[in-house]
Order: C-alpha cells, then sequence, then structure tokens
C-alpha cells in the first residue's frame, strides 16, 4: 500500500518574492533576514538536530509536558475533529495528540519547507490510514485561505508547538493569534507551547550549543539564499550570536561579518562592515502574566496552563473568547 500524500494548497513564496524580502531585509539599518528562510530541507534537518541537543530545553520539556498531561488536555480540548498546526515541521510532538485524539479526522500540516512537509505527511498519514491529512506549504505569517469547511457542530483545534509564537514580534504575534482565533471560532481552540522567563546562562546556551549546530542552522540561511538568487554567500565569513535582550524580554540571533566584504547576490551587491550583524531570528520569552496579557489582545482566554516542574516551558489551551 502506498501512502503518497500530495499537497492540499501550496502557497510556497515564489522567488522573485524570496529574493525581494532578502534584499529589503540587507538594505535595512540594522540589516535583517526573515527567519522563515531558515527552513530549506537541510535547514529543516539541522532543527531536528537543535531539538536532540542537551541544552536545548524547550523540545524535550514541552514533550514530557504533552505527555505527562495527556488526560487533562483531552479533557480540555474535547472532540475535535480537524487539527490545524502550523509549523509542522517533523511532526514528532503531533503524534503524542493523535494518538489520543482518536475523533480526529483531519489533519492540516502547515510548513514553510515544502520536501519535509511532504516527507512527515507520508509519515503520519502511513502511522493514521483513516486520517484525512491535507498538508499546505506556507508562509504562515501571512494569511492562508484555509476553506476548510468543518462539519457543523464538530471542533476546530490549532497546535501550536516549540513556542514558535515567541519568534513573532509583539504586535505580529497578536495579529497571528487574532487570525488564529477566527479559524478556531467559537467552541474552537489553540494548544499552543510558550517558553518561559529564565536565568541568562540557560537561555543563552540553548541558542548557542557547544557542538556549534546552532551555528550551522543558522549559518545555513546563507546556503539557502546563495542557491535560490545565486549568491556568493561565504557562511563562515558570518559567525553566529546569540543574545539575550533583557529589555525586550528576548534572545536575539545574529550573524556578525567577520571581515569588511562585499557579498554579490545576483545583481545586487551587499556591503558588510568588520563586525556589522543580519539579524535573523527573535525568540521572545513570556512569564504566564505576559503571555496572558498577549493572548487577551488577540481575542483568547488561556483555558488551561501546564508547566513542568521547573517553570522552564508552558503548554497552554487558549479558546477564543465569544463576543
Ligand atoms: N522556535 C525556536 C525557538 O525560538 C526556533 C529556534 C531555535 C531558532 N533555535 C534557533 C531560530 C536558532 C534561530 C536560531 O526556540
Amino acid at each position: 500500500m502506498s501512502f503518497t500524500v500530495s499537497l492540499y494548497l501550496d502557497l510556497a513564496p515564489r522567488t522573485d518574492s524570496f529574493s525581494d524580502e532578502v534584499i529589503r531585509g540587507l538594505s535595512g539599518r540594522p540589516k535583517t533576514l526573515p527567519s522563515k528562510f531558515l527552513y530549506d530541507g537541510r535547514g529543516s534537518q539541522l532543527f531536528d538536530q537543535i531539538c536532540e541537543l542537551e541544552e536545548y530545553y524547550p523540545t524535550r520539556t514541552e514533550m514530557s509536558i504533552l505527555s505527562g498531561n495527556m488526560p487533562e488536555i483531552l479533557d480540555a480540548l474535547g472532540q475535535s475533529a480537524i487539527l490545524i498546526e502550523y509549523g509542522s515541521g517533523t511532526s514528532t510532538k503531533t503524534r503524542l495528540l493523535l494518538d489520543n485524539l482518536t475523533d480526529a479526522d483531519s489533519y492540516v500540516p502547515i510548513d514553510i519547507s515544502r520536501e519535509h512537509l511532504i516527507s512527515a505527511s507520508e509519515h503520519i498519514q502511513k502511522s493514521y490510514p483513516h486520517l484525512t491529512v491535507l498538508p499546505v506549504c506556507a508562509d504562515y505569517s501571512q494569511r492562508i485561505p484555509l476553506n476548510l469547511n468543518p462539519t457543523p457542530g464538530s471542533r476546530i483545534t490549532v497546535f501550536f508547538p516549540g513556542s514558535t509564537i515567541g519568534n513573532f514580534e509583539k504586535k505580529e504575534a497578536v495579529d497571528f493569534m487574532a487570525r488564529l482565533s477566527s479559524i478556531v471560532g467559537p467552541g474552537g481552540g489553540v494548544l499552543l507551547g510558550v517558553d518561559l522567563v529564565k536565568d541568562v546562562e540557560t537561555l543563552t546556551a540553548a541558542y548557542d550549543d557547544a557542538a556549534g549546530v546552532t551555528a550551522l542552522f543558522n549559518q545555513n540561511i546563507l546556503m539557502h539564499i546563495n542557491a535560490r538568487m545565486a549568491g556568493c554567500f561565504d557562511p563562515d565569513a558570518f559567525m553566529h550570536r546569540a543574545v539575550w535582550n533583557g529589555s525586550e524580554q528576548r534572545i536575539e540571533m545574529h550573524l556578525e561579518s567577520q571581515t569588511r566584504q562585499t557579498v554579490e547576490l545576483g545583481d545586487e551587491v551587499i556591503e558588510f562592515e568588520k563586525g556589522e550583524t543580519i539579524l535573523t531570528e527573535y525568540s521572545h520569552k513570556y512569564t504566564l502574566e505576559s503571555f496572558a496579557a498577549l493572548a487577551q489582545e488577540a481575542g483568547f482566554t488561556v483555558d488551561h496552563v501546564w508547566t513542568d516542574p521547573d517553570a522552564l516551558f508552558s503548554v497552554q489551551y487558549l479558546t477564543a473568547v465569544t463576543s
């Protein structure tokens, strides 16, 4: 029996919009790159390796919170017919839910990395043959027209693990969550992972591991750009930096130019001073209070919070406030 799954929707950014976004980011001061471009095929594989690192506590902590509280989580979720996952990657955490959400009839994984998404969807389809798997390749910082038409009375649950919400800036996080609230509708909810503020050593180690996997992951964005735009980045000429910004409560990931250099990208030439950085990603950390305020702004109430004994990470179930 074959478990070929085809894309339900393909909204991956086209090459011209990819190039436009890269040039726009590198023309700004400070220079930035959209973090979604970290996730090509190799980037997604490197990210899976990050999740296995000793220093990277979020993945194993979130998994243990999910598996240790499953009866209560299922109770909060109720009957869910459709499970939508944003940034599904390898869908490892989803299995914990799908093993238990026996009434789910459709699973909609959304990810920007097409090959990774298709192979993960095929593995899921193989494990759960009765599930309708509807993969969507998209940049979910944009609105996605899903048109799922659930049967009346059935519930939509959004699963958003990994504290990916922390990768948005505050305003974007609120806008994104507000879109989720209209997708799940009254009665639906969002089960998400939210990483918590903690000591700086633990935080910086998680984003700058001793084996250098995170550095390779960050530098890979330059290789992805080289491949898509006939670019001439030398990834080794940029050093990975992870810095805690205490007033904004976030880790900031940068690539720091090791020399003064010029880099050709197709028809464009970008100049770098020695020590100049490209900002590639924010990872905001929250307290339970600061996240509850954000959720409320986006039209949600926090229905349930589960944490680990050391309060490193939280899994939260939010329900849409009906007006
Ligand atoms: N969502 C992950 C996080 O914020 C993404 C991530 C982990 C990441 N390590 C990274 C992004 C290193 C850029 C660089 O924890």
